[in-house]
């Protein structure tokens, strides 16, 4: 067995006897170790700029006590950069990075949460569970990448064990451990491994990630989908869905001139959650094929809400799972999942192709009747499955994030008019990605705000197709109101889709005509819906992202680089919805370059920020770039 040692270019002894050691065979850039007492701090520089600051090795004696222990610590050059890699065969082993967030320095990437901070630097992780996809934190997309604005990215290797814990144990550090802990079981090393790119500036950085690391959509959604609504009961109705519910929401959808859309039946249509038949009983949906009919006769196309679980008491289907082996175990053997609509429930194992294969075949079978088009595949995160989930099939190392994989990638066999709200390592998949639910509320609290920054770290993650929650939000502990309606809508205009719930007639205001200031952006989405598809165009071809932050072109302009509440689309649009309650008028920055007001065709030079740029209740500020 290797005993732990520093390996930089074979040079094996080096690092016991200077205090600091120097990489600088790459142009322009350099990495510097100098060892402490414990650990070392490393830092690196581009062009004579220190562009990272970080201390790794965290409580141990790199020059003495590592010698003891069986791992290595190997530092390398990579192209443009460096690799990072701890490897030890003591499973016991802690290993911690952290990178110091340095002042005016803002970071990019990260997970998805609730809270959704942007930049990064502001979000505070507390690393005790593991960084993977998983409800618990609201990951639910949680790629193993970082982004700074200095134009460096780390990207950590997804074979290491990852735990994140980021602003909690170490104040302004973002830290990065490996251990072999649940739900990592069965692995044979730790290891800590990442790259760190280093640019020119971000847009450079990103650019060289998608490439490299995070690849991009192979396709794009169903223009229809992009251009009609989607109307789903969820919101509106939860639960108490029933043939007469979903046709009186389609017919009210008509009367008010609205385009059909994709109509989408949500929870609970199900006979038994699992079971993959709709409830034919009296008062649900015993004329669900008459419906079906009549819901396309109005021009909708049908989709359903599905989710990857079997509840127990949804016989035979758990019988038929248990009795095949279909569904995720833990190692005493239990196959006992818990979700929001089961405590006693299974999650199919999607690793095993057969398991995905008995799923897939039942929801085909809805398509030929009742002759659903297409679904919203929920779910797909980790921990729902008995923990730690144990997944023969599969390489070791990528228990379990890869169970979200395969599930996604079972999800999109049912093409380009579906959804999904997870992902690992599918960037290339051709879907729509929905944000997670949205609470009704304007803040940072997973309200309106929040649909900005969420769609900004989806789009730096590299999932450009991503469907905004509903309008609105989903009315769980607070029911929106007129404006927030409103402005929600205008903040969704230049988003890929729009999706509705609450019907926007509904819910009314003495002070505005809501219902007509609504329908404004609705039409004005369906009229620039060829510039969102030629965004995504874009994004299959280049891997440029359909609605960056607005430094994506002024990567190197300190005000666009903190800007949280605008974005782009494509790189011709900018974006500065009000997202305060009450508020009619909002600042906005126009980065460098000509612009010319989307309302009023007035000319602006950038960089430039207007202080109050007025803006009434029907009206969205928003700017296009002159080539
Ligand atoms: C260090 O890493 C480099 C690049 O990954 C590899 O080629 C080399 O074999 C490693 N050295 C040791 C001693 O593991
Ligand atoms: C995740 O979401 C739930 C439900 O909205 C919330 O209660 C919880 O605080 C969130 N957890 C984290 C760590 O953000
Ligand atoms: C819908 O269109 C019809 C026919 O043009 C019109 O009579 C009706 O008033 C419209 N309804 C609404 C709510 O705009
Ligand atoms: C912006 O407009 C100014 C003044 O009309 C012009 O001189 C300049 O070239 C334009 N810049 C760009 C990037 O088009």
């Amino acid at each position: 067995m290797s005993r732990l040692t520093l390996v930089l270019f074979g040079l094996l002894t080096l690092w016991h006897r200077s205090a600091a050691v120097e990489i600088t065979s790459l142009p322009d850039r350099a990495l510097i170790l100098q060892f402490e007492k414990t650990g070392a701090l490393l830092s690196i520089s581009h062009k004579g700029k220190t562009v990272l600051e970080s201390k790794i090795g965290y409580n141990r004696d790199v020059r003495n006590d590592f010698y003891e222990e069986e791992g290595i610590l190997n530092i390398t050059q990579v192209p443009h950069g460096f690799k990072v890699k701890w490897e030890t065969v003591k499973l016991d082993t802690e290993l911690k990075d952290c990178i110091t967030f340095q002042d005016g320095v803002h970071w990019f990437g990260g997970p998805q949460r609730k809270e959704q901070h942007w930049p990064l630097e502001k979000m505070k992780i507390d690393g005790s569970e593991a960084y993977v996809l998983k409800q618990l934190d609201n990951f639910s997309v949680a790629e193993y990448y970082w982004l700074s604005s200095l134009g460096v990215y780390i990207h950590v290797n997804e074979r290491t064990p990852l735990f994140v814990d980021q602003n909690n144990k170490e104040p302004n550090k973002l830290c990065f451990i490996a251990k072999a802990q649940s739900p990592y079981i069965n692995r044979k090393r730790v290891i800590l491994e990442y790259d760190i790119i280093i640019e020119d500036n971000a847009r450079k950085a990103h650019m060289h990630a998608v490439e490299n690391v995070l690849g991009k959509p192979k396709g794009h959604p169903n223009p229809m989908m992009v251009k009609e609504p989607i109307w789903t009961t969820w919101a509106k109705y939860k639960a108490k869905i029933t043939d007469p519910v979903v046709l009186d929401f389609a017919k009210a959808i008509r009367k008010q001139n609205y385009t059909a859309g994709q109509l989408e039946i949500d929870d609970a249509w199900e006979k038994c959650y699992g079971a993959q038949e709709f409830d034919t009983s009296k008062d649900k949906f015993a004329n669900i094929d008459s419906t079906v009919k009549e819901l396309k006769k109005m021009d909708f196309r049908v989709t359903l809400w599905v989710h990857p679980f079997v509840d127990n008491d949804c016989k035979p289907t758990s019988e038929e799972g248990l009795k095949k082996g279909f569904f995720v175990k833990n190692p005493e053997g239990s196959t006992r999942a818990t979700w929001w609509n089961g405590k006693d429930s299974h999650q199919i194992d999607f690793t095993k192709p057969e398991a995905a294969e008995w799923y897939a075949a039942r929801l085909r079978k809805l398509q030929k009747s009742p002759g659903i088009d297409a679904f919203k595949f929920d779910a797909g995160e980790t921990d729902y499955a008995p923990q730690p989930g144990v997944y023969d099939n599969l390489d070791q190392e990528l228990v379990p994030n890869a169970l979200s994989k395969h599930y996604v990638e079972t999800c999109a066999q049912f093409g380009d008019l579906i959804e999904v709200r997870s992902g690992w390592r599918t960037q290339s998949l051709p879907v729509f990605i929905r944000m997670i639910d949205k609470d009704s509320n304007w803040g940072i609290s997973n309200g309106l705000y929040t649909l900005i920054t969420t769609l900004l770290q989806m789009n730096i993650n590299g999932y450009s197709l991503v469907l905004p929650d509903m309008i609105g939000g989903n009315g769980y502990t607070d029911l929106p109101d007129a404006e927030l309606i409103v402005r929600w809508t205008q903040a969704n205009t230049f988003m890929p889709a729009m999706q509705f719930s609450y019907l926007p007639w509904d819910i009314t205001s003495k002070k505005f005509d809501a219902p007509k200031i609504v329908k404004k952006f609705v039409d004005l989405h369906a009229e620039k819906s060829d510039i969102i598809l030629e965004a995504m165009q874009e994004a299959v071809t280049s891997g440029k992202p359909v609605n960056p932050p607005i430094w994506w072109i002024a990567p190197e302009d300190p005000v666009a680089l903190a800007c949280d509440d605008e974005f782009l689309l494509g790189e011709k649009i900018l974006v500065a919805p009000v997202i305060k309650k009450g508020a009619t008028s909002r600042k906005v920055y126009l980065p460098d370059g000509n612009w010319s007001d989307g309302n009023s065709g007035k000319k602006y030079q950038g960089p430039l920020t207007i202080d109050s740029y007025s803006a009434p209740i029907d009206v969205l500020p928003w700017f296009i770039r002159e080539a």
